[in-house]
């Protein structure tokens, strides 16, 4: 593959226009690939939504390897990429096919997002992984390092970023619209899984899944129906929630209009819940200070039932997933997964002229990246790390919150610290088992 690290710096179309204003610039693949080379990939997680990445990963370069835990899963995407070889462990794939393997996309459980994307990346493997990018707050802030060291071109699977209509709404917010913003309000309809309960009694593992390495860096447990495939969602040692599963997508336009990043303080609400699964409900305060552009505000999530008030949101619904925000002039309401549809409320230039940049699609920046071009919008370092740091916060909050209001977690986002409460190391960064590597 050609060394092609001396080719121009990439331009900043983001920065450029407007709303890319935190995209640091001149992040290059040491080695990118040329337009016209295929890319080699390999997929790690190819069932659920692994599924529709390996199957773009596959149209979009060449499948050389998948890897996934379920081998039932395995042998069926076998059948669309007779040519890939197929692995149970992403551990002996990467060992044994380094030199193959040009770029990785990671779809598991949140849980062996970290482990699987830092082995690849630590080898200098660019990589897509799905949303939330981490399960702790630290493996985020690494991931982020680890590509911006290694040049990687990285993309986390939070699609809604390439839409227009995400992208637009951001600027309109940036462009200041509603005037001095005051509140965020985020609400979603997940838990759609088990949550707040026991843990379910133990069961025969089915002789196609392999339990060990689907349990991979989490504490040891026998297996039981409930986890594999989706339910994992709603444990501690594997999931983050409803937040984790969805704030990547509901979040993501006011995180991009108001660069809600970096918060100094969170507090949750809960129905309480026994440290092993996440309550069944919450209502999360996110604190953000002010910066050089707009006062501080604060975010509130709600999930599991929990909505905004209606005279909030002006009588408007907020049944399903979506977000509010609140300014001095009025009201941006979008009832969406994405933010990618919204209306505004009150007096407000609705016909503001914003330029934004136009995505070629989610996978394609990656692939494009891949090849030379520019950096990802939802790239590790600049934008999907610190959202997910962000996000995790809430489900510190959510741990200290047993049942009813929980102490208030002031946060050293700088440090990756929490200031005022000890105890939750074990939370912002994990404990892998050995076998698996954290840090180097
Ligand atoms: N972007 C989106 O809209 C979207 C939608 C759904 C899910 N997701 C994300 O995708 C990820 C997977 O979610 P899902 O609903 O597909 O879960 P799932 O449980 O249905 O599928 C996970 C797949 O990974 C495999 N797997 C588990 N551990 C593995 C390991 N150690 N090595 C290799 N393969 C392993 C499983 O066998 C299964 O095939 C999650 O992070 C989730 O948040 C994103």
């Amino acid at each position: 593959m050609p060394n092609r690290s001396n080719r121009r710096q990439f331009l900043q179309t983001t920065a450029a226009t407007g709303i890319g204003f935190w995209v640091a610039g001149g992040l290059r693949a040491e080695e990118s690939k040329s337009p016209n080379e295929k890319v080699r990939m390999a997929s790690v997680g190819i069932g659920g939504k692994g599924s529709s990445d390996s199957g773009d990963a596959g149209s979009k370069g060449q499948m050389v390897a998948i890897c996934d835990v379920d081998t039932s899963r395995l042998e069926a995407a076998g059948k669309r990429f007779p040519g890939a070889k197929m692995f149970t462990d992403f551990r002996k794939m990467l060992e044994e096919m380094e030199k193959d393997i040009d770029a990785v996309t990671v779809s598991t459980p949140d849980h062996t997002h970290a482990p699987a994307a830092l082995m690849a990346m630590r080898m200098g493997k660019h990589c897509f992984c799905q949303k939330p990018l981490t399960h702790t707050i630290y493996e985020a802030r690494l991931m982020g390092q680890v590509a911006r060291e290694k040049k990687l071109a990285t993309q986390m699977g939070n699609q809604g970023t390439a839409m227009p209509g995400l992208r637009k709404g951001a600027a309109l917010l940036r462009a200041n619209v509603l005037g001095k913003v005051s509140e965020v309000h985020v609400w979603t309809n997940r838990p759609i899984w088990p949550q707040g309960g026991d843990r379910p009694a133990p069961t025969p593992c089915p002789a196609h899944l392999k339990w060990p390495e689907w349990l991979n860096v989490a504490p040891d447990r026998p297996y039981a129906n409930g986890y594999h495939p989706f339910s994992w969602r709603g444990w501690w040692d594997f999931g983050t929630g409803a937040l984790g599963d969805m704030a990547c997508h509901t979040v993501n336009m006011p995180y991009m209009g108001l660069q809600l990043r970096d918060p100094v303080s969170v507090q949750a609400v809960t129905s309480g819940h026994n440290k092993d699964s996440y309550p069944k409900w919450s209502i999360i305060t996110f604190e953000f200070p002010a910066n050089d552009w707009r006062p501080g505000l604060k975010m509130v999530w709600y999930d599991g039932g929990k909505r905004p008030d209606k005279a909030l949101l002006h009588g408007k619904d907020a049944s399903g997933s979506g977000c509010a925000v609140i300014g001095e002039k009025g009201l941006l309401y979008s009832p969406n997964d994405y933010g990618a549809d919204f209306e505004f409320i009150g007096d407000i230039d609705k016909d503001a002229k914003v330029d934004f940049p136009q995505s070629p699609g989610h996978f394609d920046e990656w692939v494009n990246a891949i090849k030379g071009g520019p950096q990802p919008m939802s790239n590790f370092p600049d934008y999907a790390g610190p959202l997910t740091e962000t996000i995790l916060l809430g489900n510190l909050a959510v741990w200290v919150a047993d049942k009813g209001e929980g102490q208030k977690v002031e946060w050293d986002p700088k440090g990756l610290k929490v200031k005022n409460i000890s105890g939750l190391e074990q939370i912002v960064k994990p404990v892998y088992r050995s076998g698996y590597t954290l840090d180097v």
